[in-house]
């Protein structure tokens, strides 16, 4: 997709506000540093960098999966960590779908969380050789953790995207807020057959993009709020998906890759520039604010464009 240049934006760049309103609390920056990390030393550390930088930025951050501190309670400092540094910040738990009603409490509790996360990753399990083999019942399981829950629950794909079927039924489980997390970045089943020997090759390139994914969930015309995530680098992908309709746009790979190659100095310096290009971006589409860039006309071209199509999506009336 595109966005259009505008040659006289009548605006500075210090007008550019790119805030916005987040579970009751306000971010400067739409973005979510996504579910990484947790359970071990190295993940302590992880966690209490990226939760500074998130802190600095004014951007919200999920943990890793918490499944692990439940069961070994030493571990739980390596995500509590987060809280600390981060005392009024947007900090979201997270857990598998399949996990119990009381469990997610317990993690949600963990780190004073604003928000859960429940992470749907069936390709993931399924190219593990070690992986779950039971997802029946999980929309029901998901229906009760809502039902219980104290603080709202995001329903997040972690790299095959969520196709407006599954939405729907998530909707109707009480879900209002939905992660994409879309192929076209982080490849579990790539991961897993890295891990453990070549072993389901012909499904790496199973899943929805992300961006096909953004446009088949707010097609649904339904009262819900969508993180763009997967695969999305650069502030022009970021200002192509808030512009599409996201709520924020989340990414994991490139804070732990800068993190493990470059060390954490190189976090500020990478976030800083990829904030002022965002702003550039803003300022060329004659974009103030969130708002103004969703109100701009978006060009939906090539294998997005065909797909929406064929599924009689019609990007161009969908509530931004
Ligand atoms: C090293 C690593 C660990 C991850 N661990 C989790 C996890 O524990 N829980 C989860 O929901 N997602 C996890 N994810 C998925 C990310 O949160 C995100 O959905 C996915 O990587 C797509 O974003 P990306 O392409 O920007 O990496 C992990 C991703 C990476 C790279």
């Amino acid at each position: 997709m595109d966005l259009i240049h505008q040659a006289v934006p009548e605006l500075d760049l210090e007008q550019i506000d790119l805030s916005q309103e987040f579970l009751g609390k306000r971010l400067q920056i739409p973005l979510l540093i996504n579910a990484i990390t947790g359970g071990t030393e190295r993940g302590r550390e992880i966690n209490r960098a990226l939760s500074e930088l998130a802190c600095q930025f004014g951007v919200a951050m999920a943990v890793g999966s918490q499944s692990i501190a439940l069961s070994e309670p030493e571990r739980r400092d390596s995500f509590e960590v987060v809280r600390e540094v981060n005392p009024h910040g947007v900090i979201i738990a997270n857990i598998s779908a399949l996990a119990k009603p009381d469990e997610t409490l317990r993690v949600v509790e963990m780190i004073k969380a604003d928000a859960l996360q429940l992470h749907l990753n069936v390709p993931q399990e399924l190219a593990m050789r070690e992986g779950e083999r039971h997802f029946a019942g999980m929309l029901d399981n998901i229906r009760q953790i809502v039902a219980a829950a104290s603080v709202p629950v995001i329903a997040k794909e972690v790299g095959f995207g969520l196709s407006r079927e599954s939405a729907a039924k998530l909707f109707a489980a009480g879900v209002k807020i939905f992660d994409t997390g879309g192929q076209g970045g982080t490849n579990f089943v790539m991961i897993e057959d890295r891990r453990q020997g070549c072993f389901n090759a012909e499904l790496d390139q199973w899943g929805i993009s992300t961006a096909v994914s953004l446009a088949e969930i707010l097609s649904l015309g339904l009262p819900v709020q969508v993180i763009a995530c997967g695969g999305l680098r650069t502030a022009m992908d970021a200002a192509k998906a808030i512009a599409m309709g996201a709520e924020l746009v989340g990414m994991a790979a490139p804070f732990i890759k800068l993190y493990s190659g470059a060390g954490e100095g190189a976090l500020a310096d990478y976030l800083q520039q990829w904030v002022y290009r965002l702003k550039a971006v803003f300022l060329m589409t004659a974009s103030v604010n969130i708002r103004s860039l969703q109100q701009k006309p978006v060009l939906i071209k090539g294998q997005t464009r065909a797909w929406l199509e064929a599924r009689h999506i019609d990007w161009r009336c969908w509530s931004r």
